[in-house]
């Protein structure tokens, strides 16, 4: 199992979905022209980003959602289909960390993911860019945090906490030390070193005061990753997320977190 509940992925879906770059998938889709369009998904959690992307790419599609977690792996569709799309899926359960030579690359057009860049290594994902190189597969990482946060109503201690989750970010998360909010970056310069075209679009979370259950799930995280980085300061850390969460219950809170959507082709036509 890992640490991402079914409940705060769905959550967390309509702000991610509101801040994703549907510019890039559009970019995208006039790449990959050839259907059925076969997709690699990475960390597919319960299948947010095929249930965002494939309306997007439009028309006959087969995704192949990566994740280690039977509990969300559980959740996820075996068929999607719309207006002028449709899916077929097949789930596989794979530990990304350790089976990374596994994951069928080479049968897919596409390698996607959402929300998983800041969680992997610097080497882990320079494996993955070198397999994709190799194979000259295009690549799309969206709603990576990029380490800004902006709290409103602000805080005096609102900088120190997030500098604690940020520390907290660059931790072991599974895959070696973490990328955390450089992983945009770095994505950028490995894919440019071997030759791939790069873009960048912003995907800031803008979380509104009535999303208040969504608001509190962040603010106990931030708060554990911070004890977790000073636990000498529980006390501070604790009188800071109540804060908070009066804000939250009064309606007056907004909070805005910085993530970067990124893509990344070989400058060679796509399949
Ligand atoms: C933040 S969640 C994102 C889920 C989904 N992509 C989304 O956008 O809702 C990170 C996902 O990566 C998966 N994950 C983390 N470490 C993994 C590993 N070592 N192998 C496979 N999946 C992993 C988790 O189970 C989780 O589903």
């Amino acid at each position: 199992m890992s640490g991402f509940s079914p409940d705060w992925l769905e959550l967390r879906e309509p702000c991610d979905t509101r801040a994703r770059s549907e510019e890039l998938v559009i970019a995208l889709r006039s790449l990959l022209v050839s259907r059925p369009l076969r997709v690699l998904d990475l960390g597919a959690g319960t299948g947010a980003n095929i249930r965002y992307m494939a309306p997007l790419l439009g028309g006959e599609q087969r995704w192949c959602l990566v994740d280690n977690d039977p509990r969300l792996i559980e959740r996820q569709p075996a068929i999607l289909e719309g207006a002028h799309f449709q899916c077929e899926v097949i789930s596989q359960q794979l530990d990304l960390a350790t089976d990374l030579s596994s994951l069928p690359i080479s049968q897919c057009q596409l390698v996607t993911a959402s929300a998983l860049l800041d969680l992997v290594s610097a080497d882990w994902l320079a494996s993955l860019a070198s397999r994709c190189a190799a194979l000259s597969v295009p690549v799309l990482f969206s709603l990576s945090y990029d380490g800004r946060v902006q709290c409103l109503p602000d805080d005096p201690d609102d900088e120190w906490v997030i500098g604690l989750v940020n520390r907290h970010q660059r931790g072991d998360k599974g895959f070696g030390p973490a990328l955390g909010p450089d992983a945009t970056r770095y994505a950028c310069e490995v894919f440019a070193a071997l030759g791939f075209q790069t873009r960048i679009a912003p995907s800031d979370w803008l979380i509104e005061s009535e999303e208040r259950a969504f608001q509190r799930e962040l603010i106990a995280g931030w708060s554990g990753a911070a004890r977790e980085m000073a636990p000498s300061e529980a006390a501070r850390i604790e009188r800071w997320s109540g804060r908070r969460d009066a804000d939250i219950a009064s309606g007056s809170s907004r909070i805005r977190v910085g993530h970067q959507d990124f893509m990344a082709w070989p400058t060679a036509p796509c399949e």
